[in-house]
């Protein structure tokens, strides 16, 4: 009578310690908030879009502003990869500038800055950009906007941020995607010197979580 009761009290202890486990597990995977699209997703793509958006290819000159190399993993809520995704970026020139039609002043756009950019993600997840730390430009605090569309069907817009800007809290695009702070981990990029990759460069590691 003892043996069973003591193992079927194991199994009941056992029970319990991987249920509130699993469940922390749940709680860590918070998506990446879905953000607006805003005004400036390409009207046409460039030439070149490809993950380099600070060199354009058949161009010797590099964009202006300071370059930001942004990687991570593309995962669904259970940490696995979503191998295959295509994730896209696009942004503002470092004077703030985008190219488009509805960009005032486009004519006077850093023409050695791609501002579009997108790849595939590869078997394990993992996807990477070469691009520029974002600026502000009026009424937005800086951002990169991102897409990144699964193989089966869903889609993610949204928008990554400078972890600590100052304009962030005056910005109501931010403020409201960053109300959950499990949510704002998922948008604000902590930038640091990217020590041996590119000299004088900033590096950040963004995960992509899709829901
Ligand atoms: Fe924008």
């Amino acid at each position: 009578m003892t043996k069973p009761s003591i193992l079927s009290r194991r199994g009941l202890l056992l029970g319990a310690s991987l249920l509130p486990l699993s469940s922390a597990r749940a709680a860590d995977a918070v998506p990446t908030p879905r953000q607006t699209e805003g005004p400036f997703y390409p009207t046409g793509f460039p030439a070149d879009m490809d993950n380099d958006l600070v060199q354009v290819r058949g161009q010797q000159a590099l964009a202006m502003g300071q370059v930001l190399h942004l990687e991570g993993r593309v995962i669904g809520l259970d940490g696995k990869p979503l191998a295959g995704t295509l994730v896209e970026i696009w942004q503002c020139d470092a004077q703030g500038i985008y190219d488009h039609p509805r960009q005032p002043g486009r004519d006077r756009r850093d023409a050695a800055f791609q501002g579009y950019g997108r790849l595939m993600a590869d078997a394990d997840g993992k996807y990477s950009f070469r691009t520029l730390k974002p600026v502000a430009y009026p009424g937005r605090t800086p951002h990169i906007h991102l897409k990144a569309a699964t193989g089966d069907g869903r889609l993610l817009t949204s928008q990554f941020y400078i972890a600590g800007d100052p304009q962030n809290e005056r910005d109501f695009v931010f403020r409201d995607a960053a109300r959950d702070p499990r949510q704002r981990e998922r948008i604000e990029m902590r930038l640091e010197p990217a020590s041996g990759i590119e000299a004088g460069a900033l590096a950040t590691k963004m995960d992509i979580v899709i829901g």
